[in-house]
């Protein structure tokens, strides 16, 4: 496919070379983050399978720079704009250090109405990929495989070089936020893509469970294969609230989604460790149910609140939050994770083709991989004369 060809299908390809994204993924990141409200409270963030690096960049962009996207960016221009025209906006704005600009030198002035940036303080982001990564402003950046134990002490010392102990690596708990965006060179076998894809998802989660704080949040790719509801249920078990998000960005007909979960809460007595990680064949400890007395006890009702946004929106929740008796089948053994649709409807649809102007000019992507495992293989078909040799062939022949 050439690349206005791919401008066209894939709306996120294009518009992440034209923001500056490494890739189209930031605009998950993103949408998770709006619907979530991920990076709040949030200094320590450690990214799992991080290359090319656009998480990493959403990352530096939002934690250390302090700029915002989305909703929470519109809500920010609009802002400084009405603090403008009400009332003493001019004032402010220049009390707050923001100039008026004459637009060139034509006498009219127009105040600069760039959203401040809040930048965060104390902020460390680490980020792990099995392929090197271009640097990135504010994030260590490690060559490194999650699947193995010795990542673990790595990722801790990149995280704290000063204090970090070698005799004591999980006494420590100092990350708010691990984020993995993990995937497998797909091979087209679906199960066993998903086979791979759910050891890489166990591997960021047992590492996510060596250094979370208590509170702490996860958020990882999967596939929904069919055995996708025993994750949920292992992760309800360290996690107060477990949801499964697809963001617009993700194509609908893909696999793909995403879970987050929050409020890291390890049962009493749990202690991870990479010599024997969770996994499929684990038992952890249940969390206790009680239960009903009389067959006919009523279920209690639900608890319905309402709160006004600070946007002016009305929101309704028609449950009591940490009532997840809903969402656990009859008999009480499965638990189903909640599914969202994230992303705004006004965002570009990831499935569909969208017509380009004629004069258009296709950019280049904004970091091209630095080593891609296809590397080799180019290498080789270019020793041996092109298309797998064909080339040489050809030009051989018509030279004779
Ligand atoms: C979809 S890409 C991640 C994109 C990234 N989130 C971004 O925004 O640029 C998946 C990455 O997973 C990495 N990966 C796969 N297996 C890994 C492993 N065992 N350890 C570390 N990284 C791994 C791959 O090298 C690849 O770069």
């Amino acid at each position: 496919m050439g690349k206005s060809s791919k401008d066209k299908r894939d709306a996120y390809y294009r518009l992440a070379k034209e923001e500056g994204w490494r890739a189209r993924s930031a605009y998950k990141l993103l949408q998770l983050d709006e619907e979530f409200n991920l990076f709040e409270g949030v200094t320590r963030v450690v990214d799992l399978c991080a290359a090319p690096g656009s998480w990493s960049q959403v990352l530096s962009r939002v934690l250390i720079k302090g700029e915002k996207f989305g909703r929470a960016g519109w809500q920010d221009k609009q802002k400084n704009m009405r603090d403008y025209v009400l009332g003493g906006g001019e004032k402010k704005e220049m009390e707050e250090g923001k100039e008026e600009v004459d637009v060139e030198g034509e006498g009219e002035k127009k105040v600069d109405s760039t959203p401040k940036l809040t930048p965060r303080e104390g902020i460390r982001i680490v980020a792990i990929d099995l392929q090197p990564m271009s640097p990135l402003e504010g994030v260590t950046t490690m060559r490194a495989d999650i699947t193995h134990p010795s990542t673990i002490p790595l990722m801790l010392k990149a995280l704290d070089p000063d204090t970090y102990s070698p005799s004591s690596p999980l006494n420590s708990s100092p990350v708010d936020l691990v984020i993995s965006d993990g995937a497998p060179d797909v091979t087209g076998l679906h199960d066993l893509d998903i086979y791979v894809q759910s050891q890489l998802l166990w591997a960021a989660l047992n590492l996510a469970l060596c250094v979370l704080k208590p509170g702490g949040k996860f958020v990882a790719k999967i596939f929904r294969g069919k055995d996708v509801d025993l994750l949920f249920a292992q992760l309800k078990i360290v996690f107060e609230r477990v949801r499964v998000a697809k963001p617009r960005s993700s194509r609908a007909s893909s696999i793909e989604a995403f879970v987050v979960c929050e409020g890291f809460c390890p049962p009493e007595g749990f202690m991870a460790s990479l010599e024997r990680p969770l996994g499929a064949g684990t038992v952890l400890p249940e969390p206790v149910r009680e239960e009903s007395t009389s067959s006919d006890a009523k279920k209690p009702e639900k608890k319905v609140t309402s709160r006004v946004r600070e946007d002016g929106a009305i929101e309704i929740d028609l449950g009591d939050e940490t009532d997840d008796e809903d969402d656990v089948e009859e008999g009480g053994r499965r638990w189903i994770a909640p599914f969202l649709a994230c992303g705004d409807l006004s965002a570009y649809d990831s499935d569909a083709t969208y017509h380009l102007p004629k004069d258009r000019v296709s950019l280049d992507p904004v970091q091209p991989p630095t080593a891609p495992p296809y590397k080799r293989a180019l290498e080789m078909r270019k020793l041996a004369g092109g298309a797998y040799g064909k080339t040489k062939g050809r030009a051989e022949k018509a030279a004779s």
